[in-house]
């Protein structure tokens, strides 16, 4: 999207397997990061990836074997991995699936287990410091939205990275981050989130707070 000299860099996941309320969410708070001025965004939907789930085999924990960050699987997480090591600012989104996330994208999170602090990659502690912010849609009001958001903080947490929330203005109660709502009986309209005014401005808040963070840390970096 757009650029200028020494931008930070956000990337948006998309982790639906149908371009649908998910998208619109992430590009709206992409759309808004970017607003801030000084950032760059990429828009990264997972479908269509192919990703093997992990299977605990730790050879990334030992020497870098070959110029795969995975040892044990050559996939679409060859495209991921660099994406993610050059990024600033990470936002994940996901639909409620069961009150969580989506299958599609736990498979994806498991496999930046290259990218934990053990691991000898050449990624490992990569994404220390970066920012993150998450969101969910589900088609119920109170359908599992903030525990979906929650899984995402612990990932983030996990990585040692530098969680944020939808920022103080014009969001109230979106402490978390993106979270809204289409309806069941909109399902399969993919564009239903449209409607949720306040879902909508959560994530446009994120996408404002990810990149401000962002700015910040990369500033005080240059400064040290
Ligand atoms: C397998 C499955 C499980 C779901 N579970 C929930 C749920 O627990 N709570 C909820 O509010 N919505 C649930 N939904 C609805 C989706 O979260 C909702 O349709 C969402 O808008 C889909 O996002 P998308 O349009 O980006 O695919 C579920 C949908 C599917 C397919």
């Amino acid at each position: 999207m757009s650029k200028t000299a020494d931008p930070v860099r956000i990337l948006g996941i998309v982790g639906s397997p149908r371009k649908g309320n998910t998208d619109l969410l992430v590009r709206e708070a992409l759309k808004s990061a970017e607003a801030v001025g000084n950032v760059e965004t990429e828009l990264m939907p997972i479908a269509g990836l192919k990703i093997h789930p992990c299977v605990a085999c730790f050879r990334c924990f030992d020497e870098k074997t070959g110029t795969r960050a995975c040892p044990s699987f050559e996939d679409d997480m060859e495209k991921v991995y660099p994406k993610l090591a050059r990024s600033d600012g990470i936002i994940i989104a996901s639909p409620v699936y069961f009150g969580g996330i989506t299958g599609q994208l736990k498979t994806l999170l498991d496999r930046t287990e290259p990218f934990v602090r053990y691991a000898r990659t050449g990624y490992g502690g990569g994404l220390s410091n970066k920012v993150g912010g998450a969101i969910a849609v589900g088609y119920n009001r109170n359908g599992g939205q903030e525990t979906s958001i929650q899984m995402i903080h612990s990932y983030f947490l996990v990585h040692d990275m530098i969680v944020v929330g939808s920022g103080p203005a014009e969001t109230p109660g979106c402490y978390y981050g993106g979270g809204a709502v289409t309806h069941p009986k909109r399902s399969k309209v993919l564009d239903a989130v449209a409607g949720d005014e306040l879902g909508i401005r959560s994530a446009k808040g994120l996408g404002e707070k990810v990149a401000r963070v962002a700015l910040m840390i990369k500033k005080s970096n240059r400064e040290k």
